[in-house]
Parts: structure tokens; sequence; C-alpha cells
């Protein structure tokens, strides 16, 4: 069994992405070529954003987005520490701060509650993560950030496609970024990513800057990056997008039978219920998780862990959080596992996989209060 099976996707669409492929090398124009400009106007459609500009992964996408509102040396940027590492690389990477406020034990994401005492004059941006998946609470992290003028960039790498309240994931704040990723919901084969926003002048800087802060050729009015999207990749993303609400839709029904047999049984996370999760990643929560871990890992299931040492304690991040201990962070960091998902996970698997879990963890003692305790 594969922990993300791309081959069988790659299998059914052949046809399709040997064809993209195909004409891309046969017209040549493998940077910015026109699938660039295709792509950008699918997606910026699919999710209802004015603007959509391709760049080279989610980790560019996220400094592109920082450079665009400004955000320099001497800012803040409020995150979460538990996310992939790029979120607060990128903030560190435009000679801003990280400055981490601790997550929601329901959902592993940012807990809104927490943002406004983070707020300094230094503040510029949040950046919230739509984790697993499932959007961030973004009405709330939105009306904090209206009511102190700061710009919220959506780390949206794992929830392209995902829907809050009714409006897609990318489109919920200022920027939305996303990751292109092979194992991401939507991946290309290579490195790739966008980024989204209503805003025309974030726009136009967005794509100045992903070309080397070029407004015309060799005319560089900002500093800028090689920070483009390749067109084979663009391409690729073409062809898998014409099957993506169809994959999601079969993401929904596996993450629905999890549900079903786990519940009660096994520590789940919560999808809220004015969201909808693209579950990039099916996430449980153990107390005993090395031992549950290594009875899968017998029985033939790949595991992963999402993740196990939050950002601030990284070894070259730990200086910025002496004062930011996010306790939850680091508990969830000891307890979640990430099981088998994807659109073409068969039902038997699936269930294979959800009876191991159930019979290991049965096998703990502390196994079913992880789920009592967070079905609160
Ligand atoms: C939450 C998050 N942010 C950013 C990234 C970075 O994306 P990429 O790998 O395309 O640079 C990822 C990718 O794994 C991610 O999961």
């Amino acid at each position: 069994m594969e922990f993300i099976d791309l081959k069988s996707q790659y299998l059914l669409s052949r046809d399709l992405i040997n064809h993209r492929i195909q004409a891309v090398l046969d017209h040549g124009q493998y940077i910015m070529g026109p699938e660039v400009r295709e792509l950008e106007t699918r997606l910026a459609e699919y999710c209802g954003a004015r603007h959509c500009v391709t760049v080279a992964s989610g980790t560019e996408a996220l400094i592109i987005a920082l450079m665009a509102l400004g955000v320099r040396p001497g800012d803040e940027v409020i995150t979460t520490p538990f996310s992939f590492i790029a979120t607060a690389e990128a903030i560190l990477l435009v000679g801003a701060k990280p400055v981490f406020v601790d997550i929601d034990r329901a959902t592993c994401n940012m807990d809104a509650r927490l943002i406004e005492s983070k707020i300094t004059p230094r503040t510029r941006a949040i950046m919230p993560v739509s984790l697993f998946g499932q959007p961030a609470d973004m009405e709330q992290i939105n009306a904090i950030a209206q009511r102190y003028s700061l710009a919220v960039i959506e780390d949206a790498a794992q929830s392209f496609g995902a829907t809050y309240q009714g409006k897609k994931s990318c489109n919920l704040s200022t920027i939305g970024c996303t990751s292109f990723f092979p194992s991401k919901p939507l991946g290309c084969y290579g490195d790739g990513g966008a980024l989204f926003t209503n805003d025309d002048t974030l726009a136009t800087a967005a794509r100045e800057i992903r070309v080397h802060g070029q407004s015309r050729r060799y005319v560089h009015t900002r500093i800028g990056v090689g920070g483009r999207m390749d067109t084979l990749q663009c391409a690729i993303v073409l062809a898998k997008l014409d099957n993506f609400d169809r994959e999601l839709s079969l993401r929904a029904d596996i993450a629905t039978s999890y549900e079903a047999k786990l519940s009660g049984k096994v520590g789940l996370l919560k999808l809220m219920p004015d969201r909808t999760s693209v579950y990039a990643q099916y996430t449980v929560v153990l107390d005993d998780r090395e031992r549950v871990r290594e009875a899968l890992h017998q029985a033939g299931i790949p595991t992963a862990i999402h993740y196990p040492v939050p950002i601030h304690r990284q070894p070259a991040y730990a200086w910025l959080s002496t004062v930011d201990a996010c306790p939850i962070a680091m508990d969830m960091a000891e307890k979640v596992m990430s099981i088998p998902m994807g659109p073409y996970l068969s039902h038997s698997d699936m269930t294979h996989v959800a009876d191991v879990l159930i019979k290991a963890t049965d096998q703990t003692p502390s196994g079913k209060m992880d789920a009592v305790e967070l079905s609160k």
C-alpha cells in the first residue's frame, strides 16, 4: 500500500497528461508558455479570485506574497508553529520575525483567540495555515486583521479546493498561497505553486517580483526573485484540473468512511461545520503513537508524522521563541499520525488500515481517552 498513490492517478489520466506534455514539447515555450496564463485563468476562476500568479513552489508563493506586501526586516508576522517549516522560513527569509501562537487542539489550526495578545506595533501580517486540508478560522482572523490594519496571508499549501463558509480556500484573505508539490491534492510532477489575490496592485507586484522585479524586459523596478513556475508543470496541473473535483469527492468519501469506523475508538480531528476539507492528510491522534505506528508498519501500512517537532522547537528557530511556549502544538507533535489517504485508496485498503489501527489502539490503555477528550 502507498501512503499517497500517484501512480493510479497518472494511469487514469495518462492520455490527457501525455497530450498536454507533448503540446509543450511541440511549441517549445518552456518558460512562460501559453499554459502558464491558461492555468492562471482557470485557477483564478476556480477560486473566484481576481488574480492568480503561478510561481516556482509553495515556498516561493509565501516569500513573494510577503515581498509584495512590503514586509521587511524589523516587522513581525504572526503565524503557527504547527506547520511545514516553509511557513516560518518564508517570514525569516524576508528578514521579518515569526511570532508563534498556539493551535486549537480540535483542528490543529491556529487558535484565533490567541492572536490579539501577540500584536505589537511591529506586526505587519497574520499568516495562518489551513492545515491538513481544512481552512483556518478565517473570519475571526480577518476581523482581527481589519481592526489592526494587518494583511492576512493564508498558507493554503494543503487546502486548495477546500471551502470556508462556501468560499474557496486561497480566496479568503489579502493573499492566499498554495503548492503543487506532487503529493498535494492538486500536484504537478515537480515543484510549483500559486498565489491568489483580489488586489490589482498586489497582483502586479507579485507578477514583477516573480521575474526579478522586472516591469518590462530588462527594466527592474523592484527587487525580485527567479520564481516562475515552468510551462511543463503548468500543463500537468491543467491536465489534472479536469478531474480534480471528482477526486475531492472521492477523498471526502474515504474520510467519511474512516470517520465512521474510527470515531469513538481513535482520536480524530474535527471538521468544523462551516468548512470542507480536501484531506491533504488524514490525521489521527494517539497517546501511544510509536507503538501503534509500529503495529501499522508490521502490517505493511505506511504512516507519516506531520509534524514531529513544532517549528519553534527546531534547532534553527529556537532562538525566536523564548516566550512562545505553544504547549498544545508541543503536545500534538507527540500524538499526531497521518494514515494513507488519496482518491484512489481502495475500500478494502481503507478498511484494512482502520481495522489494524483500531486493534492496535485497543491494546493501548489510554487509546480510547483521546477520542473522548477530542469529541468534547
Ligand atoms: C503548509 C505548507 N506550507 C508551505 C509548503 C511549501 O510548499 P512547497 O513544497 O511547494 O515549497 C508546504 C509544502 O509541503 C506546506 O505543507
